[in-house]
């Protein structure tokens, strides 16, 4: 499988990391629109201190750091959603509420340029309630469909990758049990017969 970070953040970069470094059999990927940051992690000096990152990321050759947000979509089979949601400068919940708009913007881009079959994990955290949104923004058609999968991150910073290697808990949510069961492509018209979904 080809599996995508969009957002090479804190969580984006670092989950990536330690996830190829668990799967050597599957490519990772991680975009992000922003060149310098994408220059840092293909250099010496990553854009984040964490412990332990850099040995994982050096030793990894299935992840790689692209700008190529729209090649990229194209080509994975599961994209994970990490980019950022500051809190909200203007409008209803001003100072309060979570501003949404940079995951809104990215789920639209992967409802144009993905193909065949799309897991979409929202690893961002997001207020509950905008699977609704993403929903109606990943339209299923003749030629692409989508799986919406919620699995939010609570690694801390200074932790990270233990955090992510021996994880307090792991949430992982959605609607179609096809996409819980880890079963990576499938044409739109054929039945997938549904095993009990592992803990
Ligand atoms: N940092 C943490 O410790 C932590 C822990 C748990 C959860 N979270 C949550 O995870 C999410 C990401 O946090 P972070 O700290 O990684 O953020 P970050 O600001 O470090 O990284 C976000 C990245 O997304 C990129 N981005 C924004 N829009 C984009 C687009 N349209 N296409 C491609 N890239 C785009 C930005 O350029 C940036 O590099 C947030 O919702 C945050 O609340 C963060």
């Amino acid at each position: 499988m080809r599996i995508l970070t969009v957002g090479a953040g804190y969580v984006g970069g670092i989950t990536m990391a330690v996830m190829a470094k668990h799967n050597k059999e599957h490519d990772f990927v991680v975009v992000d629109i922003d060149h310098q940051r994408i220059k840092d992690w293909n250099s010496d000096t990553l854009p984040i201190y964490e412990p332990g990152l850099d040995d994982i990321v050096k030793a990894c050759d299935n992840l790689t750091f692209s700008t190529d947000v729209r090649g990229e979509i194209g080509k994975a089979d599961i994209i994970f959603i990490s980019v950022d949601t500051p809190t909200k400068m203007s409008g209803l919940g001003a100072g309060q509420a979570c501003d949404t708009s940079k995951v809104e913007a990215v789920a639209r881009q992967i409802n144009k340029f993905a193909s065949g079959h799309t897991i979409v994990v929202e690893k961002t955290t997001v207020p509950v309630g905008t699977c609704e949104i993403l929903n109606e923004i990943l339209e299923d058609t003749d030629n692409k469909s989508f799986s919406l999968l919620s699995n939010p991150e609570f690694l801390s910073e200074g932790v990270a990758i233990a955090d992510l290697e021996v994880p307090d808990r792991v949430l992982i949510g959605g609607a179609r049990p096809e996409a819980l069961t880890r079963r990576p492509r499938w044409p739109r018209s054929t039945s997938v017969g549904c095993p009990s979904i592992a803990s």
